[in-house]
């Protein structure tokens, strides 16, 4: 163990600051022995591990954002009620607002993640039929495993971005769908296709956007075979921004303008409302009441309305507490301001531009929430393969400096076969350092840089991560156990 303690005893460039997290916390008495001692505990399993060690979380962006005063202000006027609180209607006025939509004309189910809100699209379109296939440019994780924990087989048809030149249109927009491969799979096998899906922003490739032009062009496909369109809408406004940069015609047109052109093309999302729209929890299922699916599915619409009364309550505030609902009014009022959007890409860009000029490899051009290590490159020469989850390794060791990273490669992406006894591994191999909104400045993220450079400077003597339990298991990132070893 003194082994490890050496390998991340450096003196980083950058100091992070003291107390930045939203609630104070006393991370910095900590000592790499006692980070040591609770990585132990935790098996190295870095959702595992306590938060109040962690200097720089950036484990996930998802319901991290440290809410605004007026999101807090908002939050003491919460109604908590059981029918119809102060709140509802003011969330889906907000909703109208965000995303150009009129509750005349869709169904709004609010969940308390969004999670719940794909399960009970999921489940309720697989009571129906089973054996759907459902196709994305990238189904972020717990959307694939509610696919597919309901029978049915979820299908990733990103562009295939090789060879791009930066400053061409497919550089910025890797997170676009591929279009014939998405016919190709209508054209095979339309009946089996419930709905089509794209994530915007693209979280599974490197939270890389997709463009107008994209999201038009599935919609044309979706109408050439009589399919229903959804977003998975979690980055919408990140999505929107990226438009307006980089796609010809928008750079003239608001955040809010973009979004609403987006989402005139979809007949209904699912959105986690812990990422763009500053929430610390929520989610919704937005559904068109007249499309393809519906036709297909008459009963749908009530059988969600039914599955969210016997998950989540009722529906005037699904899931979700009063407070919970005022700090959403709060955040998708704001969530689509350009200075605030712009400030939080920025950083994530100086962050990057900081990773690369130290020598990580990290994936351009930058996304907007996060920047991804690709863990093939960090090891490339070194005795790590694929199989020995190098990217677990890393971010296991990094807790004993302070900062926390989630590996979305070859562990959480991968799968054991147990037909075969052998691994699976995913098309690519990344760590994501996510960028919580509100929360960091500058210097704290170059500390984390700062150690990760340390790790990349030894990455000759990091160890493999053996799991020794829950390599089979569903979602297994969140539960496995790891050894280190030489
Ligand atoms: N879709 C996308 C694209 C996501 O990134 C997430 C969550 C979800 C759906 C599920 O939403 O967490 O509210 O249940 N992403 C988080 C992350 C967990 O760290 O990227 P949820």
């Amino acid at each position: 163990m003194d082994d490890l303690l050496k390998l991340v005893a450096f003196e980083p460039k950058n100091r992070h600051r003291p107390y930045v997290n939203s609630a104070v916390r006393f991370h910095h008495q900590y000592t790499a022995e006692d980070r040591l001692r609770s990585a132990l505990v935790a098996h190295w399993n870095v959702f595992q591990y306590p938060s109040e060690m962690v200097i720089g979380d950036l484990i996930s962006d998802s319901g991290t954002t440290t809410p605004t005063i007026e999101q807090l202000s908002l939050s003491l006027l919460g109604d908590e009620a059981y029918g119809t609180n102060w709140g509802y209607p003011q969330i889906i006025e907000a909703f109208e607002n965000a995303f150009g939509i009129s509750s005349g004309d869709y169904e709004i189910y609010l969940f308390h993640q969004g999670r719940a809100a794909e399960h009970a699209l999921f489940s309720e379109l697989g009571r129906d039929k089973q054996g759907f296939v459902v196709p994305n440019n990238g189904h972020f994780d717990t959307t694939r495993a509610n696919i597919e924990q309901n029978g049915m087989r979820a299908v990733d048809l990103p562009v295939q971005a090789v060879n791009l030149l930066p400053d061409t249109l497919d550089y910025y927009f890797q997170g676009n769908m591929d279009l014939k491969a998405l016919d190709a799979l209508l054209a095979s096998d339309a009946s089996s296709v419930p709905l089509v899906y794209e994530t915007i922003t693209n979280n599974t490739i490197a939270g890389q956007p997709v463009s107008i032009a994209n999201l038009k062009a599935v919609r044309a496909l979706c109408d050439k075979y009589g399919k229903a369109l959804f977003f998975d809408a979690a980055r919408f406004a990140l999505n929107a921004w990226f438009v307006k940069r980089h796609e010809p015609g928008y750079a003239g047109k608001s955040i809010k303008e973009i979004t609403h052109e987006a989402f005139r093309l979809c007949d209904g999302f699912t959105i986690s409302l812990k990422k763009d729209s500053l929430g610390n929890m929520g989610g919704a299922l937005v559904v068109k009441k007249t499309s393809p699916l519906i036709e297909a599915h008459p009963a749908l619409l009530e059988n969600i309305r039914n599955h969210q009364i016997l998950t989540e309550g009722h529906p005037t505030y699904g899931g979700l507490s009063g407070r919970e609902i005022m700090i959403l009014v709060g955040g998708l009022k704001i969530a689509q301001d350009e200075a605030l959007i712009g400030g939080y890409v920025g950083l994530t860009e100086k962050f990057g531009a900081y990773m690369d000029s130290l020598g990580i490899p990290v994936f351009k051009p930058f996304g907007g929430h996060a920047i991804y290590i690709d863990i093939d490159e960090f090891f490339k020469g070194t005795r790590i393969v694929r199989e020995d989850f190098g990217g677990i390794s890393l971010t296991a060791l990094l807790l004993l400096s302070g900062p926390r990273l989630c590996e979305l490669g070859a562990f959480a992406f991968g799968h054991f076969d147990s037909a075969t006894g052998k691994e699976v591994s995913p098309p690519f191999n990344r760590v994501r350092c996510a960028i919580p909104r509100n929360k960091y400045e500058e210097q704290d993220l170059f500390f984390i840089a700062d150690c990760i450079k340390n790790l990349h400077d030894r990455r000759d003597s990091i160890p493999r991560a053996i799991p020794v339990y829950g390599r089979d298991a569903v979602l297994r990132h969140f539960k496995a156990r790891f050894e280190l070893k030489q």
